[in-house]
């Protein structure tokens, strides 16, 4: 089985599945504060549909696989999908990034199910501040889904928290003291998006300045990551358990090693976060595409990949808010 390239010689080994573009908080970064118009559920792909673009997407040796939202967890029987996904030849990595919200109930299923690891998004740790960033008071519940998380041995469990300036970067040294005591944090760069540009401006620090901030805590010495198919790059403290890893689409894009297509819950397949681009699968797998034609469309989707973003010209992606795609 050979893998597949794109136009500048990126191999693509990775996709990022939507499952639902519901969520059950609304993160000032993410949602547009009227909220944004559902999909209804027919709309969606169903679970069986996702399993046949998982498939053809094997063929082309994309075998790693992480589930999305919005929140996928809100989507009834997310574990069902985990299930059918573990059990499907090839496929090397099975992830999931969630708000953690609803991970308490879930943990030990998912693992069962077949799922290896989590991310969860997590920006706040103090409980005033996550109800204001989330829209919502649930602090307590992400903490019991992260250490429910352990308990199942969804390892590595990696806490992504988004770093805005005058709103949660006096936690900096907070969550680098969890990374200390075995947390593995990824600090991430706040992205610009259409409904947002002014809080964007207003909020954006680069991880060059979160870095300066650790410097109190001694030198970052680069590391690797246990396991990992995204952009982050990884550091440890001084006698550290855990890491701190930063994801920089701003100051430092990693668009050059981009490995990655994205389904989104209504089946259009994205060549790039980043971009307004993509193409239907969903009218295809109703009308009963065969598999080779779906390889095709994988194929379509991958020949379209741009060789980056292009926010520094002041390209936004105009059509979907990060919750539609699951950032
Ligand atoms: P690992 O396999 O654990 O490395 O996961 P990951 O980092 O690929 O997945 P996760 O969903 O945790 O991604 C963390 C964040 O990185 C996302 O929410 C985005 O903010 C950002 N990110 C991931 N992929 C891309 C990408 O292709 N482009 C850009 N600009 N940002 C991305
Ligand atoms: N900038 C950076 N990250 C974002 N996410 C959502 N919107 C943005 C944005 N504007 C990330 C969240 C979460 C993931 C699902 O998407 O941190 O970890
Ligand atoms: Fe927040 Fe994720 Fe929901 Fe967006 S999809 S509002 S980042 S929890």
């Amino acid at each position: 089985m050979s893998g597949i390239s794109d136009s500048f010689q990126r191999p693509i080994n990775y996709l990022r599945i939507s499952v639902t573009d519901r969520c059950n908080l609304r993160c000032i970064y993410c949602m547009p504060s009227q909220g944004i118009s559902l999909v209804p559920h027919g709309e969606l792909l169903s679970y069986e549909e996702i399993l046949v673009v998982v498939r053809a997407a094997v063929e082309l040796n994309i075998t790693r696989v992480r589930l999305t939202g919005g929140e996928p967890l809100v989507r009834s029987k997310l574990v069902d999908l985990v299930r059918m996904l573990s059990s499907t030849e090839g496929i090397d990595d099975l992830s999931l990034t969630t708000n953690g919200v609803l991970l308490r109930h879930y943990a030990p299923a998912l693992k069962k199910a077949g799922l290896k690891r989590v991310n969860i998004s997590l920006d706040s740790l103090q409980k005033d501040r996550f109800r204001y960033i989330t829209g919502y008071d649930g602090l307590a519940e992400v903490l019991q889904g992260i250490e429910a998380a352990h308990d199942a041995g969804l390892e590595p469990v990696k806490i992504n928290t988004v770093v805005m300036r005058g709103i949660n970067d006096t936690e900096i040294i907070d969550f680098a003291h969890l990374a200390q005591e075995g947390w593995h944090v990824r600090f991430i760069e706040l992205m610009p998006n259409q409904f947002a540009v002014q809080f964007f401006n207003l909020s954006f620090m680069s991880a060059y300045q979160v870095k300066q901030q650790l410097t109190s805590l001694g030198n970052l010495e680069s590391c690797l990551s246990s396991s990992g198919n995204g952009p982050a790059k990884y550091y440890r403290l001084p006698g550290a358990k855990g890491t701190i890893g930063f994801i920089t689409p701003v100051s430092e894009h990693f668009c050059f090693s981009c490995n990655r297509l994205r389904l989104t819950a209504q089946g259009g397949l994205l060549p790039c976060l980043l971009s307004d681009e993509q193409i239907d699968v969903k009218q295809p797998l109703r009308r009963g595409a065969l598999p080779d034609e779906l390889k095709q469309l994988l194929e379509q989707a991958v020949a379209a990949k741009p060789p980056g973003h292009r926010l520094a010209q002041g390209v936004i992606p105009q059509r979907r808010s990060m919750s539609q795609v699951g950032g």
